[in-house]
């Protein structure tokens, strides 16, 4: 497709959310006898494998997570794919995966958004294209071993805007009697298993009320690890942006911008072990990821204790919130050269 770029009718934009629809195509790469295929454009969104596909039965998969966004321009630009790409490798280099070539990633990247460009939603509705890359391994066999052959793929659908009338605040509720990850396990990888460790623990929270279950490090249970699907920050009373430094958490590409954007207006960040107790010394606490940028914490309760925040977003959340969606829509300078435009 050529710019300016279509956008679709028969989509309702206006009634997205983050879930799972079907796109003109998706892109496929095999690995195979040392060498990756050609990226395949494939409309049938079923594929077939062995039931011996190593990914079924030892884990042995990874994922990633990043937004496309039509901007204010009208140009389509993806968040930061660069680091998307690295953590994917590293991630795969764990779990004996072979690399995939930074340049194919990238191309690949571009392909499947280009053949999907109708479906970016429009800057007006602040949605956007949420791209997902899967890697997996394929070969047939029973041993527990690196496969001996591989999939990689990147699906793309379109997503609302998770706060049409303003940030609100949520409770998050710590969890006591589950870890997400091991101490020198693989909380620092996106591995599929670890999202299977979290369901539980994430129901049972939302059971009793929380929609975000907060873990602590495994070692310890002394120290905030994060979200279950997104790292934790603070903002400190003396208005520092305070997260958490440990070797069980995944790094987040927001968090990462966040703390950026966070230097970049004046505030010093502090990226150290966060005791829990440090808790009731914050203004703001916030989980951050590529779905909601910030989600504001209106509450954390730990051991039946209820710390309040508030249910409206801080004043500080919210100017990161503004600066980093901002740059994403291209409504502000982009000036880290964060954008890949398509
Ligand atoms: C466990 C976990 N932590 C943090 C994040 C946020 O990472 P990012 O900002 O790269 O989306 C995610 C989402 O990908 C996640 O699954």
């Amino acid at each position: 497709m050529s710019y300016p770029y279509p956008i679709r009718t028969d989509i309702d934009w206006s009634s997205l959310s983050f879930s799972y629809s079907k796109t003109r195509s998706f892109i496929y790469f095999e690995w195979k006898n040392g060498a990756w295929s050609k990226g395949e454009l494939r409309t049938d969104p079923n594929i077939t494998m062995s039931i011996a596909a190593t990914c079924l039965h030892y884990g042995q998969a990874c994922f990633e997570g990043m937004k496309a966004f039509r901007c204010k321009d009208g140009k389509v630009r993806v968040f930061r794919p660069i680091e998307n790409v690295r953590r994917m490798n590293r991630t795969g280099h764990q779990l004996l995966h072979p690399e995939i070539p930074e340049d194919m990633y990238m191309d690949a990247i571009h392909q499947v958004v280009l053949d999907n460009v109708d479906y970016v939603p429009p800057y007006e509705s602040g949605g956007s294209l949420y791209i997902r890359p899967l890697y997996i391994g394929t070969g047939a066999q029973i041993g527990v071993s690196p496969a001996s052959e591989y999939v990689f793929m990147i699906m793309v659908m379109p997503v609302g805007a998770y706060y049409k009338d303003g940030l609100k605040g949520v409770p998050a509720l710590v969890i006591e009697d589950y870890d997400r990850a091991a101490p020198k396990g693989m909380g620092q990888y996106k591995v599929a298993g670890n999202y299977g460790a979290s369901l539980m623990p994430a129901k049972l929270a939302k059971k009793a009320g929380y929609p975000i279950p907060l873990f602590l490090d495994p070692r310890e249970h002394k120290y905030i690890d994060e979200f279950g699907t997104s790292n934790f920050f603070a903002i400190s009373r003396d208005g520092k942006y305070v997260t958490s430094d440990s070797p069980s958490i995944l790094p987040s590409v927001t968090n990462m911008s966040l703390m950026q954007v966070a230097r970049d207006l004046g505030l010093t960040v502090e990226k150290r072990p966060v005791p829990a107790s440090e808790l009731d010394d914050f203004a703001e606490v916030g989980a951050c990821g590529t779905a909601v940028v910030i989600t504001p914490i209106s509450s954390v309760t730990i051991g039946g204790k209820v710390i309040e925040y508030g249910h409206e977003c801080g004043p500080i959340s919210q100017k990161l919130y503004d600066r980093l969606l901002g740059t994403q829509k291209g409504e502000l300078e982009d000036i880290h050269n964060w954008l890949f435009e398509i």
